[in-house]
């Protein structure tokens, strides 16, 4: 019988059993349970009890059979025997993984030898006296338990059943215990949780908006929020004071490993408040938060990076700081060099690799075509050895510059150090990412480090190829410092804003500011992102017209609880923290949304597909 044939025979059979085995299904009656299944352990030796769950694994041992069973908890092991209780042992034989039972029984403990040091209930068993089969299972595309190697997308399409297993539903509680010590904290400081909406207008963070056709209002559309931004503004207008909510947002751009298109925040504003009020609340509600769901204690205030600073060691504005390797500024040491891509670039950076002379051809290989992604046409490099530099590029350079060059690197024997030129940007993002992929590579990320920091003095703009024109850096209502309000309009590359970012362990895990308050600093703001006046007011007229009426100072910050979540679990991919994710295409394969609609669905909101965009039949 062929592979194929062989598995529709057996889904066959499996399928038919289950109807027949559907016979004995049971109501839940007036049975209750007494214990959950991780929860019995020697003391509760000689008590009746009953339990409830899933069938792990069944094993038939001649006359007994046994079972593990399994509920949020943990698991159990029951036996069925002949002799105790022939009753309960007589159907027994009908059971198959995840099927739903109910269990009577009595609680004593395994025989010597059948102690299972591996399972919190493992030196216990329970003889069932009476069972109810509360409801049979197909045979599970993958096996319900952390064992199982099924792929993404498999787990994706059965996401429930991926739930079941004991991994996933930690990171589930995981992810509960710090919305509880979020809201235990902001409840703590006298913060109030509000609502706000889901259709909504356009809210500028960056992204592309997802939008909503109105069908009451045909041609007109709704955009769901990027973020809450300007309605907890506008909350600290209505007098609010201290706002959270733990807030569905939603992005339409390029999904990676720590994004989703739908996310969610905790949001936070606060009135009458400067960065360093914002900041330390930030800092006690990461400390509770790391208490309360790892039992973790981190040391407050956290260290405060300038973006700067940041940008010139690391390359980029979220570091990883719980490893060395700086980038290091040599452009003035090359720019008279022989070697004209390092003379005339914009921007020339090392990296000093601390015993990385030994690294192979095809390594290095590797690594120039991971720093392609970002831009860079390729990679430079230099080993050090004892006798001599080895390098395609070392010839263009004169005792001299190579001194300069050691000097600067702080260069060992034994060394290998990476190069980039070019622009700016493109350097830094090349470096500075490649930066990451060889801590990881050479193991030099501490475990159980968690390393909290800020990073402080973004620029208030930054310059958008794509528009021609600046964009805010981090949302147009973000305050630039004091003393770069003028710089605005002169200068607007130089001004810097009043914006702060969480970073942990290399990820932005959050980001606020200190916001604009006053009517007319707002409109500087929109006039130096290209806006005229009128302009202004068609998009965020009944914004500048809140601000108009008595707008208290106030300042906020928003978390990304899927990210902290991820990192607190420890998984490398934030769809691992929420419990029915988007794929990287931004589809849910369990539900297949998005998916067409109907002729009548799209008529009612007077909108047509163009031709090519309808589905083949
Ligand atoms: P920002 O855009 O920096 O700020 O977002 C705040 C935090 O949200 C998380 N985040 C995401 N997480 C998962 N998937 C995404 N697509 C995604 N995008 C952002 C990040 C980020 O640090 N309104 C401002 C906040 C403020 O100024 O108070 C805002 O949304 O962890």
């Amino acid at each position: 019988m062929s592979q194929e044939n062989e598995k529709q025979a057996n889904e066959k059979q499996n399928h038919d059993l289950q109807k027949e085995h559907a016979n004995f299904i049971t109501p839940l009656g007036d049975w209750s349970r007494t214990h959950h299944c991780a929860e019995l352990s020697a003391k509760n030796d000689g008590e009746e009890i009953c339990v409830m769950g899933w069938v792990q694994y069944r094993r038939d041992h001649g006359g007994l059979i046994f079972i593990d069973l399994r509920d949020r908890e943990g698991l159990t092991q029951v036996v069925f025997s002949p002799e105790i209780a022939p009753k309960a042992h007589e159907n027994a034989h009908i059971i198959r993984s995840e099927y739903v039972l109910a269990i009577k029984g009595t609680v004593r403990p395994r025989p010597d030898g059948m102690v299972n040091a591996g399972m919190n209930t493992g030196e216990i068993e329970v003889v069932a006296m009476d069972w109810k089969l509360l409801n049979t299972a197909k045979t599970p595309p993958f096996a319900v338990d952390d064992r199982s190697d099924a792929g993404e997308n498999l787990r994706l399409q059965w996401r429930y059943l991926d739930l079941r297993r004991p991994r996933m539903t930690e990171n589930l509680r995981l992810r509960h215990r710090i919305s509880s010590a979020v809201r235990n904290y902001l409840d703590e400081l006298e913060f109030i949780e509000v609502e706000t909406p889901i259709l909504t207008k356009s809210t500028p963070e960056g992204a592309r908006d997802f939008l909503v056709p109105s069908r009451v209002n045909n041609g007109q559309f709704y955009a769901l929020p990027q973020s809450p931004q300007q309605f907890k503004q506008m909350l600290m207008m209505s007098g609010l004071d201290r706002y959270y909510q733990i807030a569905r947002c939603f992005r339409d751009e390029d999904l990676r490993a720590d994004r989703q298109p739908e996310f969610t925040q905790i949001d936070i504003e606060m009135s009458y408040v400067d960065e360093e009020k914002v900041m330390s609340m930030a800092e006690g509600l990461m400390a509770r938060v790391f208490r309360d769901s790892m039992n973790i204690e981190i040391p407050v205030p956290f260290p405060r990076l300038p973006y700067d600073i940041a940008m010139e060691e690391y390359g980029v504005d979220k570091p990883d700081t719980r490893f060395d390797l700086k980038l290091k500024d040599i452009t003035s040491i090359v720019k008279g060099s022989g070697f004209k891509l390092f003379a005339t670039a914009e921007l020339v950076k090392g990296m000093r690799v601390a015993g990385g002379g030994s690294m192979s051809r095809k390594e290095i290989d590797e690594h120039t075509e991971f720093v392609k992604i970002y831009g860079a046409q390729g990679l430079a490099w230099i080993k050090i050895h004892e006798t001599e530099w080895q390098s395609p590029i070392v010839k263009f350079f004169t005792e001299e510059e190579k001194d300069a060059i050691a000097k600067a690197l702080d260069l060992q024997v034994g060394d290998i150090v990476f190069f980039q030129a070019g622009a700016t940007d493109m350097v830094n993002a090349a470096l500075g990412n490649l930066r990451v992929r060889l801590a990881n590579q050479l193991n030099l990320i501490p475990e159980n480090t968690w390393n909290l920091l800020w990073v402080t003095d973004f620029p208030l703009f930054e310059y958008s190829e794509e528009d021609k024109r600046y964009v805010a850096c981090h949302h147009p209502f973000t305050s630039a410092q004091d003393s770069s309000k003028e710089l605005i309009k002169t200068n607007p590359k130089a001004a810097k804003a009043r914006a702060y970012d969480m970073v942990l362990n290399g990820s932005e895990i959050g980001g606020g500011s200190i916001r604009i308050h006053a009517a007319q600093d707002q409109f500087h703001m929109f006039e130096a992102l290209g806006f005229t006046e009128e302009s202004a007011y068609a998009q965020f007229g009944y914004f500048i017209n809140a601000l108009e009426f008595g707008t208290p100072p106030h300042g906020g910050i928003a978390f990304g609880l899927d990210r902290i979540a991820m990192l607190l679990a420890g998984v490398s991919s934030i769809r691992e923290v929420i419990a029915f994710p988007k794929t990287q295409k931004a589809t849910c394969l369990m539900t297949n949304a998005p998916d067409t609609v109907s002729s009548t669905q799209l008529r009612d909101l007077g909108l047509r597909l163009r031709e090519e965009q309808k589905k083949p039949e």
